[in-house]
């Protein structure tokens, strides 16, 4: 299935761009090379010569343009060819790399990879990542998954799978029976799931030193198209109310890298009033990158490894409660695709009616 192309993903944190050297990575099966300009604003280009399709970022920055490693050519952050330094220096007119729109914004670098205008106010906000909200926060994540994105926001969206995949640390038997309430709002999905007086899972025990007493919990998701999501959970104490040292945001970005396999950006925030020793916020992330690293991304090889070429649908996968959320998904994102294609079709087949 191609990929939704009119929005915002995430290419890499912003720290990994710099003016010294060229950082690539590819995006929606497309290679890209980022560096940033001498004034610090970033540039992405398409990441293959015109000239012999050498990966560009195997060459050299010059100034604010990219040159060559084989033969030379420089370009510019605009992707235009500004240098031949062969034959009189004549610069053919297909001498060009396309350039990307790109942000920096909540301390990542957003690229935008569609056809129609780019603004960035449609960036998802994570305004909680940014020093000015006041949170404790955590970032930098990144894990590579080898599955197609769509199979790992089902995991995001759907969080039934904490009570087996991460029991102890995220999740705990009675989870299982947890209300949980799916709605879409516009293009956006939330996921709720409440779970009163049950075993306190590991990482919410050292938030809010529970001593493993039980707590009411809940785990809410919100999905914004095509891949971004932002889950508020927590703990309190049974029938009484949220207070700030049981709870967290669990920021989780999904940018695909090819059909089958996804580039995974991951951070939390957590409010002020927060109790962890400096050795306990420590343990905090490394709890979540041990759930996502050793319990998520094993499961989603497999998965993608199971399915091999094959579609989703034609699968005939059997379909739970749990599944409200994600069949959403995926039917917003089917409806999202069709919109962006039905344009470019019906142009074509205009060109398609016989001059008469
Ligand atoms: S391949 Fe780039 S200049 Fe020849
Ligand atoms: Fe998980």
């Amino acid at each position: 299935m191609p990929f939704i192309r009119n929005a915002w993903y995430v290419a890499c944190w912003s720290s990994q761009v710099n003016s010294e050297s060229l950082f690539h990575r590819r995006l929606l099966d497309e290679p890209v090379v980022f560096y940033r300009k001498q004034n610090g604003e970033a540039v992405a280009l398409q990441d293959r010569c015109p000239h012999r399709f050498i990966p560009l970022h195997l060459g050299k920055l010059r100034n604010d343009a990219i040159e060559c490693a084989y033969h030379g050519l420089q370009f510019d952050c605009s992707g235009k060819c500004v240098k031949n330094p062969h034959g009189e220096g004549k610069v053919p007119a297909a001498a060009k790399v396309r350039a990307y729109p790109v942000a920096d914004k909540h301390g990542m670098l957003w690229i935008w990879m569609g056809d129609e205008s780019h603004d960035a106010a449609l960036i998802p906000d994570y305004g909680v990542l940014d020093q000015e909200a006041g949170y404790l926060t955590s970032t930098g994540g990144y894990i590579h998954i080898k599955s197609n994105y769509e199979l790992m926001a089902e995991n995001l969206l759907d969080l039934s799978h904490i009570t087996y995949l991460h029991d102890g640390l995220l999740g705990s038997p009675e989870q299982v029976g947890a209300d949980q309430v799916v709605r879409e709002d516009g293009n956006t999905i939330h996921c709720d799931r409440w779970m009163p007086n049950i075993t306190v899972p590991g990482i919410f025990d050292m938030l809010y030193k529970r001593d493993g007493k039980p707590v009411d919990m809940w785990t809410n998701m919100q999905w914004v198209p095509p891949s971004c999501f932002r889950l508020d959970s927590g703990v309190q104490a049974p029938g009484g109310q949220r207070e700030d040292h049981g709870w967290y945001y669990g920021i989780h970005i999904l940018t695909p890298e090819t059909e089958t396999t996804t580039h995974y950006h991951f951070a939390a925030a957590l409010p002020s009033g927060t109790r962890l020793t400096p050795e306990e916020y420590a343990k905090f992330a490394d709890m979540r990158r041990y759930a996502f690293l050793e319990q998520d991304t094993p499961i989603l090889n497999a998965q993608q490894e199971a399915l091999g070429g094959a579609n989703f649908w034609d699968m005939k996968p059997v379909l739970l409660s749990i599944d409200a959320g994600p069949v959403k998904m995926r039917r917003a994102l089917e409806r999202m695709l069709k919109a962006e294609q039905q344009p470019k079709e019906e142009s074509r087949s205009e060109k398609l009616v016989p001059a008469t």
